[in-house]
């Protein structure tokens, strides 16, 4: 049974908790935090982070299940995965959208891409060549259907260097320590220049970094007026963590770096009332403008077209590069924000310089923090049809 509301920290103080939670000051409050409500890591809901070997999958199931260790928007899974021998077709399931936040389905797509992308880093690793087709729009639009891989067994396998960073990889939503990103880990990264219709930008100078994080705030105030897309996204909220590991998806404070007192305060005292209402909308705009004001870089992806294929390539673009990350030890965090409101996309594509006909399609902040804990992934079954 729940605890009745407001029993571990009063609602006054809740906001200043929450910055503090995701702070360094938070230190003091882990001193007198109930043992209770940690993750459980050998519920089923988490365990293909662990599967690093095959085992007794067959290829195809192995390689979806490393594909659906991807991020996606909200943690909305938004895919399906048919099989056929060394050949696997991926969907988009528009079933799990965003709602009017993703109106156009551009996350939908770039999530997609990233499955795409940990496939073929997967298939590399086992030994095959991952020949991706990508899907017509018209064909798309149609079907739903994304891309077909097909796996070509190589002569002289070599691996991938990105396949530990699948199981490794999440979406670090703390503050990222203040020190300058060194310049090798960007130059070092593998594949950035694979998809020609594809441009990715790096913004660190100190003007940058103040234009980004303000950009950032007003998009995330606007979003939290917006009362559609609000409510739509907030529909992939997770309160409990029953109710994570029941549904396997979504998002949740528990995820975040608050500590365990914030996180207690949830599980028990946060109601869907209080998340549609100033107390949810306050604390998401609270909560990433102290993130925005913490981080020494950001990355923005852009297509200079409108196409199926440019929003999947632009996911595994951003996937190779947050494994890469991963692999070097640095956190991101995708900020969607501005490119999911026209008005602040158009600003944003003017301030930094980039082409208005291109499409604005991922903005990610990188830098060095803890890791946090792992999101659920929902269950082979479920996304293999
Ligand atoms: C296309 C896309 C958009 C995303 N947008 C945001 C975002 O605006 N804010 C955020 O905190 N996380 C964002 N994420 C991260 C997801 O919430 C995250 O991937 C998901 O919850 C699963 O967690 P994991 O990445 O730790 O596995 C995005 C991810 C993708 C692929």
């Amino acid at each position: 049974m729940n605890a009745p509301k407001g029993n571990i920290i009063t609602r006054r103080n809740f906001l200043k908790l929450t910055l503090a939670g995701v702070g360094t000051s938070a230190v003091g409050l882990y001193l007198f935090c109930e043992e209770g409500g940690a993750v459980n890591y050998s519920d089923p809901a988490y365990l293909y982070w662990n599967k690093f070997t095959q085992g007794s999958l067959n290829l195809e199931n192995y390689l979806i299940l490393c594909g659906s260790l991807a991020p996606s928007a909200h943690n909305t899974q938004p895919w399906k995965f048919s099989i056929k021998e060394k050949e696997i077709s991926v969907f988009a399931d528009s079933n799990r959208s965003l709602g009017s936040a993703d109106a156009e389905h551009r996350l939908i797509q770039m999530s997609v891409g990233c499955a795409l992308e940990n496939i073929r880093v997967a298939a590399n690793q086992l030994g095959y060549r991952a020949d991706i087709s990508l899907t017509p729009n018209a064909e798309y639009e149609k079907t739903g259907m994304c891309a077909k891989v097909s796996l070509v067994s190589e002569d002289q396998p070599q691996g991938n260097p990105l396949f530990d960073s699948i199981f490794k990889r999440q979406t670090t939503r703390s503050p990222y320590l203040a020190e300058p990103t060194p310049e090798i880990i960007k130059s070092s990264m593998m594949g950035l220049n694979d998809f020609s219709n594809i441009s990715l930008r790096w913004f660190d100078d100190s003007a940058d970094l103040a234009a980004m994080a303000e950009i950032n705030d007003a998009a995330c105030v606007a979003f939290t007026k917006d009362d559609s897309a609000y409510l739509d996204s907030l529909k992939w909220w997770r309160y409990s963590r029953e109710e994570i590991l029941k549904k396997r998806d979504g998002i949740s404070i528990f995820t975040s770096a608050a500590p365990s007192a914030i996180k207690q305060y949830f599980q028990y005292g946060v109601s869907p009332e209080d998340m549609a209402g100033d107390f949810g909308r306050q604390g998401e705009i609270d909560l990433m403008k102290n993130l925005f004001a913490a981080t020494p870089l950001w990355g923005v992806i852009t297509a200079s077209d409108v196409s199926n294929a440019s929003r999947l390539q632009s996911g595994q673009l951003f996937e190779r590069i947050f494994l890469d990350a991963t692999r070097q030890n640095y956190r991101m965090q995708a900020i969607n924000y501005v490119s999911e409101q026209q008005e602040y996309a158009n600003k944003f594509k003017e301030q930094f310089r980039i082409p208005k006909t291109d499409e604005l399609l991922m903005v990610f902040r990188m830098g060095k923090a803890e890791l946090c804990e792992k999101s659920v992934r929902l269950p082979l079954s479920d996304i293999i049809v």
